[in-house]
């Protein structure tokens, strides 16, 4: 069975999709309902929730609690999905299918897409900041959330994921070496793996040397979930991916296989995921959660959406 059909994964998935209604209703009971109509529409829509899960196994793995890393697990999907509204607007990757249904500005306008987008970056960070206020009296439980927090922050920012849709923009119609498009890669998505897999273990108090393990897992496995990506975008069906296959190619993206070709890019595949399996390897934890994290990365090797 893969990892995202056993019990514990469901169960993670289960946590998060139950969670974000929850914090989308507080800020909807407050602010504009159309506003909050569209950011709803995107973050609830069936994604794989890979980036809260993560962090949930990962905080498992290194002996904490889910319901104590809940608000980090939603808040990194909201930045999540708010980078995927605002990576389909027609100003950037142009597209109108995501996650099987019609992307947020094509449903909404332009306008309201870029606003929901917006919103859910704020909600996210807002919803950290509450889980701070909660923290007061517990210094130690304060100093690992504000720390995973920041990971978060510095991971979707300008020297993150940012940075890596601005290089990804840029290098459009280019033949780019191969030293950008990792530099684009390792940013644009690796960035907000990699601080899934992070701030899990910080939270879970993982020792320091342990949580630049998970880190480093997280690294090679977000990296390697783009390759996969670049190569589902020529191998792929619309129907199973749930976006529009071939859009790469169309737009002169620089990805693997554009660089690379498809062969080469299954091989780089292969050994980025080999790379996680390694970091995961040298990293302390609880054995079961650590073979359910190496699994994962085995089968995101050859997912099919
Ligand atoms: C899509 O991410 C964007 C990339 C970084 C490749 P996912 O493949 O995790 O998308 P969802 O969340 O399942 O829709
Ligand atoms: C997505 O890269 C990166 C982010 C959304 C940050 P892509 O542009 O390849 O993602 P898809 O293929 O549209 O999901
Ligand atoms: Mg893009
Ligand atoms: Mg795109
Ligand atoms: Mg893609």
């Amino acid at each position: 069975m893969a990892s995202w059909e056993r019990p514990e994964y469901r169960a993670m998935k289960a946590l998060v999709e139950g969670r974000l209604p929850l914090l989308m209703d507080g800020a909807s009971a407050r602010g504009s309902k159309a506003l909050a109509d569209a950011m709803r529409y995107s973050l609830l829509a069936p994604g794989k929730r890979l980036r809260p899960v993560l962090l949930l196994l990962c905080c498992k793995a290194c002996g904490g609690q889910a319901e104590e890393a809940l608000p980090f697990a939603c808040a990194i999907e909201m930045v999540h999905c708010y980078s995927l509204i605002h990576d389909d607007l027609p100003c950037m990757d142009d597209d109108d299918l995501r996650r099987g249904m019609p992307t947020s500005h094509k449903v909404y306008g332009e306008g309201m897409a870029v606003l929901a987008g917006d919103g859910l970056l704020s909600l996210a960070f807002e919803t950290l900041h509450e889980d701070y206020a909660l923290c007061s009296g517990e210094p130690e439980k304060l100093r690992r959330h504000t720390a995973a927090g920041r990971m978060l922050a510095e991971a979707c920012g300008a020297c993150g994921m940012v940075a890596g849709q601005a290089e990804d923009l840029a290098a459009e119609g280019k033949a780019v070496p191969g030293e950008a498009l990792d530099f684009i890669h390792v940013r644009k998505t690796a960035a907000l793996i990699r601080a899934a897999a992070g701030m899990g273990a910080v939270l879970g108090g993982a020792a320091e040397e342990d949580a630049r393990e998970y880190a480093a897992y997280g690294e090679s496995l977000g990296l390697a979930f783009q390759v996969a990506d670049d190569i589902l975008d020529v191998t792929g069906d619309t129907q199973v991916i749930g976006k529009t296959a071939g859009k790469d190619a169309a737009q002169q993206k620089a990805t693997y296989p554009a660089v690379y070709g498809l062969a080469a890019s299954r091989v780089r595949l292969a050994e980025l995921t080999e790379r996680a399996a390694c970091a995961l390897g040298r990293a302390r934890g609880d054995a079961a959660a650590i073979g359910m994290l190496s699994g994962l990365a085995r089968e995101l090797e050859t997912r099919a959406k």
